[in-house]
């Protein structure tokens, strides 16, 4: 899961790209997309397969087992790329709390044909969207950019794991989550700011900061409306770069 409790941080830039770099690698992948801003899901242009076939289906259904793959979307951009959508409306899942739900994209998940799943979490302090993500996954990893906001939702998210943790203990339950470490992305590289080295600094000091930093370019923005996969473009380079010597350290 690629989580913060920070907006605009690169969660879904990070998501996007470890799912695709995985594909390409010939990983069979799916993202999940779990925000109900949907941006993944547009970025990739993919549509769900019917009406109401996204990731709410799994969220409000007591007995979601085979939906993963039921629902999972093939994308242009690789044969090895599937997204499971997400739709505005998945906000309303916020507000179910019947018993167990946090389990059910566990569930949903389980036995899907993939060798590797990614989930684009929303940035909502604990709730059932983040709830059902920390069940499904045994891998974090935090985004975030260099600035103070970049900052405070890596910790608020952490804060969160380690509740998480805490409760798995207290009733006995096997902690297998593990945090990879913290991608900071779209930094400017030639002029840093002040704020922007401090943050950098702050990232560091929590020993989980992933190397290298994601350098910042326009072409990342661009392609968001075009629904194109960066990658294709020359222009993107560095960021793929950047990005792969990432997905070396967090994909075992
Ligand atoms: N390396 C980068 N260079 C330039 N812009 C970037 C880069 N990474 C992310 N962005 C932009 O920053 C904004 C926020 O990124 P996004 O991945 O959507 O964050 P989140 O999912 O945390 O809200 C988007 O407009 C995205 O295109
Ligand atoms: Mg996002």
């Amino acid at each position: 899961m690629v989580y913060s409790e920070s907006g605009g941080v690169t969660k879904t830039t990070t998501a996007v790209s470890i799912a695709m770099i995985a594909a390409e690698q010939g990983k069979r992948t799916v993202l999940v997309d779990l925000d109900p801003r949907a941006a993944s899901t547009k970025w990739l242009d993919v549509v769900p397969a019917g009406d109401g076939l996204h990731v709410g289906a799994i969220l409000g259904d007591e007995d979601p087992q085979g939906w993963g793959e039921d629902l999972a979307v093939r994308t242009a951009w690789s044969e090895n790329l599937r997204v499971i959508p997400s739709a505005r409306n998945v906000s309303n899942r916020e507000a179910d709390r019947a018993d167990h739900a946090e389990l059910r994209l566990r569930t949903a998940l389980e036995g899907i044909s993939a060798d590797l799943v990614i989930i684009d979490c929303p940035n909502r302090q604990g709730g059932p969207l983040t709830l059902s993500a920390l069940n499904a996954a045994d891998t974090i990893v935090y985004a975030s950019t260099a600035t103070s906001d970049g900052v405070d939702g890596v910790a608020g998210a952490r804060r969160t794991v380690a509740q998480f943790h805490h409760s798995r203990e207290r009733i006995g339950a096997p902690v297998t989550l593990t945090e990879a470490g913290i991608v900071c992305g779209g930094v400017r590289e030639t002029i840093m700011s002040r704020p922007a080295v401090a943050s950098i600094e702050e990232l560091r000091e929590t020993g989980m900061l992933l190397l290298p930093l994601v350098p910042e370019r326009a072409i990342i923005q661009e392609v968001r409306l075009t629904g194109d996969w960066y990658g294709n473009f020359r222009k993107g380079a560095p960021v793929l770069g950047a990005y792969q010597a990432i997905v070396d350290q967090v994909i075992r």
